[in-house]
This record gives C-alpha cells, structure tokens and sequence, in this order.
C-alpha cells in the first residue's frame, strides 16, 4: 500500500460508523484550544462516522455540530446531564434511534473541582464521583445492549489516576475506578464482539487544562515529555483508532496519550 492509499485508509476509517460522544460540547467563541471532546467528534466526523454530540449544555453541543457541518461531516446534538441517571438511557435512546443503532461510545464527560482532602464534602465528593464514574458505569450499561457486533466504547481517563500531585483525591479516585469499569465493561462485551479500552491522559492543552493551570500554576512548572503539553486533536487521534477495525484485537487496554510521562521520559531544562 503507498503512503497515499494508506493515509486515505485512515481518514475513512470509520465510514458509516454510527457513534455518540458524552461531553461533546465546545464554549462559546473558544476555537483554540480545543476540548477534547469537540476535537474527537470533529475526527471522527472527519473519519466518516455520523456522531452523535451529547452534553448538559445543549448550545455547546450545538456547537460541535456546527464544528463538523462546517467540516463537511454529519453530527446532531442531544442534551443530557449524565450526573442525573435517569436523563442516561433516554439519551441513550435517542441517540441510537436517530442514527440507527451505535458502532462506538466515547465516554469523555468529567468535571474536576480540584478540592484537597481537608475541603471535601459527601456532596462535593459524589458531585465529581457521579459524573466521572457513576455517569460512565450507566453509559455503558445502556448502550452495550444496543451496540452492533465490532462496536468499541473508550473511557477518558487521566494520569491523576496514578498519582496524587493534583491534591485533588475525588477527580483521582474517580478516574482510578475507570480502569476497572472498562474492564468490567470489555468482559461484559465480549460476547456481542464489543470492545472497551481506556485513554490515560496527561497534560493537555484544553480549555478545562488552562482552569486547572490558573488554579495551580505550579501545573506546568514541572518537566514535560518534549516539553509541552499534549493538544485535543493528538487525543483524538488515539480515540479514532481504539474505535476502528485497526484496534479490533486491542481490548480492555489503558493506552497513555501522555508523551511518555507516566514512564518517567521528561524533557528536563
Ligand atoms: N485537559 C486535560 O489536561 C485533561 C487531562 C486528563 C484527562 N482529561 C479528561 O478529558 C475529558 C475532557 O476534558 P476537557 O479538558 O476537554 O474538559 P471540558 O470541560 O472542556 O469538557 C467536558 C465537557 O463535558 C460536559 N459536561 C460536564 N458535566 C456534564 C454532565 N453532567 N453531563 C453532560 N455533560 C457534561 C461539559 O459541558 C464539557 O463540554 C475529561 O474526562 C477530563 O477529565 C483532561
């Protein structure tokens, strides 16, 4: 195959694919940087799959949608807040009978309020615990049942799972359990050949990354692999190939788009 054939192979890779992103949306005016899920749903879209943009702010979704339009892709928005799990299957629903059944589920949705151990609350701790885990447990519940043979769902996690140097032990914690979701979720998916697999990211520049920067400057102060931040289109590439046939014999992995960090390869100044 040439270089040509094999990089129009891959901007088709999911041709047909009928898919729906959780935390789809973009904020208002804000192109750059990307959120990590506006830029998977625009390179899925790009990949041929139709998407379907699911967010608490409908707007946001909306915006994505007009993202991929202007693109030349196909997307519709759906508004869910998936902290709430009665709104989960509906969305679910919709989703699926709009595009006709579901090939892919991506599970980007989180929130952070970044509060060390002395200032959590059970309130703000199941704040955080429903949307990251609870909302991600439910999703996949829902959809594996209406999911086509071949599908694959990821999981959007981060390296905060692995170590505590955020002070931030419910976003953590909650991002930790998804390790274990997702392989609960691969074993329960086997049967119906649907794969799941999990993103750890790092430091990437989005614009939920810049909040966390501004609340802890220190955020960048350490050494980064090739010294920068990794960006949402760079997530989405690895999204886009966990939902494709490239990856059909990768399962219940936790690929790290991280540049390496999480192996210790840093660019010391
Ligand atoms: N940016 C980083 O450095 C970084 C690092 C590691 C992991 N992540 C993960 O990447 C994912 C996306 O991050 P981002 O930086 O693009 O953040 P973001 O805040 O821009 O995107 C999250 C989206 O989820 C939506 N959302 C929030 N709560 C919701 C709810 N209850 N129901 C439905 N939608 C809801 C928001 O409206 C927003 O559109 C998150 O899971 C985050 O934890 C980000």
């Amino acid at each position: 195959m040439s270089q040509v054939q094999k990089s129009e192979a891959a901007a088709s890779c999911l041709e047909g694919r009928r898919i729906l992103v959780v935390g789809a949306g973009r904020s208002p005016g804000a192109r750059q940087p990307a959120a990590n899920g506006n830029a998977a749903c625009l390179a899925l879209a790009r990949a041929g799959a139709r998407v379907a943009c699911a967010d608490r702010d409908l707007e946001a979704a909306e915006r994505t949608v007009g993202d991929i339009s202007e693109a030349g892709g196909q997307a519709m928005a759906l508004q869910a807040d998936v902290s709430d799990v009665a709104q989960i299957e509906g969305m679910i629903d919709r989703a699926a009978e709009a595009l006709g059944g579901l090939d892919g589920l991506v599970l980007n949705v989180g929130v952070s309020h970044r509060t060390p151990l002395s200032g959590l609350t059970p309130e703000n701790w199941d704040a955080v615990l429903n949307v990251n885990t609870r909302a991600h447990v439910f999703c996949a519940k829902y959809a594996l049942p209406r999911m086509a043979p071949g599908g694959s769902i990821v999981f959007v996690s981060s390296t905060a799972s692995r170590r505590p140097g955020g002070r931030n032990p419910a976003y953590e914690t909650s991002k930790a359990a998804l390790s274990a979701i997702c392989r609960a979720v691969a074993l329960e998916g086997q049967p119906a050949g649907i794969r799941a697999n999990t993103v750890v990211l790092g430091l990437i520049d989005t614009p939920m990354g810049r909040a966390a920067t501004q609340a802890r400057p220190d955020r960048l102060a350490q050494p980064m692999p090739f010294g920068r931040q990794g960006t949402a289109e760079e997530v989405a590439a690895a999204i886009r190939f966990l939902l494709s046939d490239e990856a059909s014999y990768i399962n219940a992995v936790e690929l790290p788009v991280d540049g390496g960090m999480s192996a210790g390869i840093v660019l010391r100044k």
